[in-house]
């Protein structure tokens, strides 16, 4: 049978720290569906299907990787998923673990299927967050070792940055 790993998330935009964890679960997962949630909450700068549609281009040529969005509770959405055995989260530091083991839990209790499996990503993306990119290229500053070119790209452009140089 396969065995879907399922990694949700925000991703505005996706960066290199993600791009890891994807890597990483395909050596345990035959394949994983990036799951993009709306979090109207945090309001995002890039629009669902913008995220969507730049996941899908910076990852192509992975074999294994699906790409859609999502909406309402992870563990319904799950519930829904053939094949998904688990939900992938990257865990960066110790500062991440509160929130990700009292997200783990309530989707424990609200759908028991979940497995809620954490990776470390490399050391070098330890320090990445999606806002922090978004704030470097705000100032004109060079975030492509920090993206995929596609994002990097399409965040300059959103952001109306012509300083960099390319
Ligand atoms: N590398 C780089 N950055 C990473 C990362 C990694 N490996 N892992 C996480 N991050 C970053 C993200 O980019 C994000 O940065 P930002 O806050 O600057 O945007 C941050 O760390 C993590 O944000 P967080 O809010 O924890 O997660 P998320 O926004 O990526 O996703 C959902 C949260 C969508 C998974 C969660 O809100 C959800 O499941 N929503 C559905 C509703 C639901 O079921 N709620 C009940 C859950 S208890």
């Amino acid at each position: 049978m396969t065995k879907l790993a399922i990694y949700p998330g925000t991703f505005d935009p996706l960066t290199n720290g993600h791009m890891d964890i994807i890597c990483r679960s395909l050596h345990i997962f035959d394949g994983v569906i990036i799951s993009v949630a709306p979090s109207h909450k945090k309001r995002p700068l890039f629009t669902l299907e913008e995220r969507i549609s730049l996941i899908q281009m910076a990852t192509e040529n992975i074999p294994g990787v699906q790409v859609e969005g999502f909406d309402g509770l992870l563990a319904d959405y799950f519930r829904k998923k053939k094949g998904a055995v688990a939900v992938v989260r990257g865990l960066r530091a110790v500062s991440d673990f509160e929130y990700e083991l009292q997200m783990a839990l309530m989707n424990q209790r609200l759908n028991i299927a979940i497995e809620t499996v954490f990776m470390m990503p490399s050391e070098e993306n330890t320090f990445l967050t999606s806002t922090a990119v978004k704030e470097v290229a705000y100032f004109g500053g060079d975030i492509r070792e920090f993206v995929p070119k596609v994002i990097a790209d399409a965040l300059y452009e959103k952001l109306q940055v012509s300083s960099v140089q390319y």
